[in-house]
């Protein structure tokens, strides 16, 4: 089953969602002046989501590395970033926006994955087939930008179990600054953690959606992982207005 509504939300909010996206059909104004007004169209969750991720691309400002983006769905969170960057830091050329998706939907599921006390994962399924509908955003975001002859986003297709590693092994000069998780699966977080978490920059953040809640291999993976392996305690801290996500900056 393809996700249309978080599957945090009630009946109300799921036909709130239809309204909002049958009003978004109708609405009076050309496609450019829906994009130019286009809070008249987004909910509140989806603004406050966003307002995390600038707090996070903020907070990392000066920190030296790219951003991983692991998990890309229909690529809200990466070209949050991916703007950001153009906006705010243009001249910041080493910093790349990286988005690590099968690009295909949830995969390397394991039974640590549902024992999570609201979501069953077996049920869900991220699938955005959205790689190459993406790297027409990105030729777009591309021209009108400074130092546009650098490449400013890379898309990594695949597992991440596999991704994570080959990724990495291939780029040994790549720090991060910040590595954000939301495949919500133990698998891929475990990888991601175990081959970008001694990347990342001292100051950088590390974020990971569904912990304390929805994503129990999530949480597994950050012990084993950075508690265990790496032996570094985290101090975890989420946002009042978006608690879905969870972050640590490192120390
Ligand atoms: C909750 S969505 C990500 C939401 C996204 N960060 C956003 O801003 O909307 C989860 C994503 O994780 C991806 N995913 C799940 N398992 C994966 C795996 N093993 N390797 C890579 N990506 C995976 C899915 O394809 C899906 O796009």
């Amino acid at each position: 089953m393809k996700i249309e509504n978080s599957p945090l939300s009630n009946e109300l909010q799921k036909s709130a969602q239809e309204k909002r996206s049958q009003y978004f059909e109708s609405a009076v104004g050309t496609t450019l002046q829906k994009l130019h007004s286009f809070m008249r169209f987004v909910s509140r969750q989806d603004v406050a989501k966003h307002r995390a991720y600038v707090s996070l691309f903020e907070m990392t400002q000066g920190i030296v590395g790219s951003i991983a983006e692991c998990g890309v769905y229909f690529g809200q969170g990466l070209m949050t970033y991916a703007n950001l960057a153009a906006a705010f830091e243009p001249y910041n050329y080493q910093c790349k926006i990286l988005g690590f998706d099968t690009f295909e939907g949830d995969r390397a599921h394991s039974d640590v994955d549902e024992r999570g006390q609201s979501v069953d994962r077996k049920l869900w399924n991220y699938e955005a087939k959205v790689f190459d509908d993406l790297l027409r955003a990105v030729a777009i975001y591309d021209l009108d930008r400074p130092l546009n002859h650098l490449e400013k986003i890379k898309l990594i297709k695949g597992d991440l179990c596999e991704t994570a590693p080959d990724f990495m092994a291939a780029h040994p000069e790549t720090l991060l600054r910040i590595i954000h998780l939301s495949v919500n699966l133990y698998l891929p977080t475990r990888s991601v953690l175990q081959h970008f978490y001694p990347r990342l920059s001292r100051g950088g953040v590390l974020a990971i959606h569904g912990l304390n809640y929805s994503a129990p291999g999530a949480q597994k993976a950050l012990t084993e992982v950075v508690e265990q392996q790496y032996g570094e305690k985290v101090e975890l801290r989420t946002f009042g207005y978006y608690p879905n996500l969870v972050y640590a900056v490192r120390s």
